[in-house]
């Protein structure tokens, strides 16, 4: 914090399309988003775009034609969508580490000019995988004993994690029968012991997955499922029957005791919040086969194609990304819900929570200046309806400017239950009604006297019940939601992140500020095993509070 911290900040680049967007934006603020809709012809199909089995909806928003025109202007300026080239064709985006940024080599079907040596590692890597699916689900790879394989345990953490998790549950429907994928993330050891109480070490398996193979969380954990494997009878020179590993550390894999042959790489170039789609991704192709996983990539790519081709007015990922440019830089939201009105991806929020905010969460820009606007929201959220019943009521009478994407599956008749899902979805498209229209005085107090309290009651009541409306939110439906769907929306989220990136002009490709945690976590860590070592009063206080007979 000494840093003069004002003097020579960053702007918003681009200042006459700033003070532009900033003057329509104090205007848009006024306009009632019902009316909009409801009077401006044509105002639907303009604020409506679709790509690779999804469709946007951005109707519901405080934003003119004019401002969309300057919103495009600030697009072009800023180059985004020429800069997009850059990512697909493996050029060093990732320049504070001096890496290329090329996830969507990952859901290529063909190798783009000059990466065929990284085209054809990944397919290789694909190969591979997919042997070792086959093998477990069909039986010739076994435990140590013989017994098959019936958990899959995924140890890791952040991208190693979240990516896989989310997606796994998100493809319930899809799971092959006879395996459960299970994940462990945290270094608390409660959380380990919870997963493995109820498994058999004879019949269980761990992928060991890891970026770096360097992090503390895992490393930690990996050595607690091999200890807990030995303590359950699994011989020592079995270990291999047990474990897969997934690195660009092969040394730190085979350090472990993991085989080669049970080890798959990742590369520098894939960063851990954009590595599902890599061997990282093994779990989910366990989860649900091969032939699946294959159908989340097409999905990915179907939405790379997109991003690619699409002009800018009909532009999935650019138009969530000058949303999030509009409502967190000329409209000062500093918050963003995403609510999907389906259960298997209530982890979606998670998963969008590191992919944005570990992207985009930073203050400096290419050249490292200190900048003077602001990046990525808080973005968070939960599955619908149970939102409903907790957070909903910020949303509709809270003071906070909160931007919200709707998801909605819109296949009533793919559900065993009908009525239900009509429910669910009858809720979610009250909700945003509910916060584009309100409800005002006069219909509160009417809504009051139907429930029979007299009229001057009501009229004291009346203010507690007033929803002023005009809140903005987006949706994003889908009438055939599988494997290629998820990969469609996963990959339509990550070219928003890359979108918004490029306007900040951060690099949304590192990470730089979980590190000082990491190695305060380590000395800490030795001082509670005895080093000696001293720090600020208050985390001395709170060591001397923690008892470690
Ligand atoms: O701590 C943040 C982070 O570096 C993430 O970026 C990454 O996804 C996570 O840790 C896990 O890293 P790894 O896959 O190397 O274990």
């Amino acid at each position: 914090m000494s840093e003069p911290e004002t003097a020579g900040r960053a702007a918003f680049p681009y200042p006459e399309l700033a003070a532009e967007l900033q003057q329509l934006a104090d205007r848009d603020r006024e306009l009632t988003i019902s009316t909009q809709l409801e009077s401006a012809p044509g105002h639907l199909d303009r604020f409506r775009c679709e790509a690779a089995g999804w469709e946007l909806d951005f109707s519901r928003h405080l934003l003119s034609p004019e401002a969309v025109d300057s919103l495009m202007k600030l697009a072009d300026a800023a180059g985004v969508l020429r800069d997009r080239e850059a990512l697909f064709e493996g050029q060093p985006l990732n320049h504070t580490e001096g890496r290329a940024v090329l996830h969507t080599l990952l859901r290529a079907d063909t190798a783009p000019a000059g990466l065929e040596a990284e085209f054809n590692a990944v397919q290789d890597c694909q190969a591979r995988m997919s042997d070792w699916v086959h093998a477990v689900h069909e039986g010739t790879h076994r435990g140590h004993g013989g017994e098959r394989i019936r958990h899959i345990v995924n140890i890791g953490i952040g991208g190693s994690d979240l990516g896989p998790r989310m997606a796994v549950e998100a493809l319930r429907p899809w799971h092959v029968d006879g395996l459960e994928v299970l994940f462990c993330a945290n270094v608390d050891p409660d959380d380990l012991a919870a997963r493995l109480a109820p498994l058999d070490p004879s019949t269980t398996m761990f992928i060991v997955c890891s970026k770096t193979l360097r992090t503390e969380e895992t490393l930690h954990n990996a050595r607690s499922a091999r200890q807990w494997l030995l303590d359950g009878g699994v011989p020592g020179d079995a270990l291999g029957n047990h474990f897969l590993a997934v690195s660009t550390n092969l040394e730190a894999a085979a350090d472990l005791g993991i085989p080669a042959a049970n080890t798959l790489p990742m590369w520098d170039w894939v960063g851990g919040r954009y590595s599902l789609w890599s061997a990282v991704g093994w779990s989910i192709a366990f989860a649900v086969g091969m032939d699946r996983f294959q159908e989340l990539l097409d999905g990915a790519r179907a939405m790379d194609q997109h991003f690619r081709e699409a002009a800018p007015e009909c532009n999935m990922p650019l138009w969530l990304s000058l949303l999030e440019i509009w409502y967190v830089n000329f409209m000062g939201a500093q918050t963003h819900a995403v609510i999907p009105y389906h259960q298997d991806l209530a982890l979606l929020p998670a998963f969008l929570q590191q992919l944005s905010m570990e992207s985009n969460g930073k203050r400096v820009n290419h050249q490292g200046q200190a900048l003077d606007y602001a990046t990525a929201p808080i973005l968070w959220g939960d599955v619908g309806t149970n939102g409903q019943h907790s957070f909903h009521q910020l949303l509709h009478q809270g003071t906070v400017l909160c931007p919200i994407d709707f998801i909605l599956l819109t296949d009533t008749a793919a559900s065993h239950d009908r009525e239900g899902k009509q429910r669910l979805l009858a809720n979610g498209l009250s909700q945003m009604r509910a916060l584009m229209v309100g409800r005002d005085a006069a219909a509160s107090r009417e809504s009051l006297e139907a429930r029979g309290i007299d009229s001057g009651r009501a009229a004291e009541l009346a203010p507690h019940l007033v929803i002023p409306g005009n809140r903005p939110s987006s949706t994003l439906s889908c009438g055939h939601f599988e494997p290629a769907t998820l990969g469609a929306l996963l990959a339509l989220y990550e070219h928003k992140t890359f979108c918004s990136g490029r306007i900040w002009q951060v690099n949304s490709f590192d990470q730089w500020g979980v590190e000082l945690g990491k190695e305060m976590g380590a000395e800490i860590f030795a001082a509670l095993g005895g080093s000696g070592q001293r720090f600020d009063l208050s985390t001395n206080a709170m060591l001397e509070s923690i008892i470690d007979e």
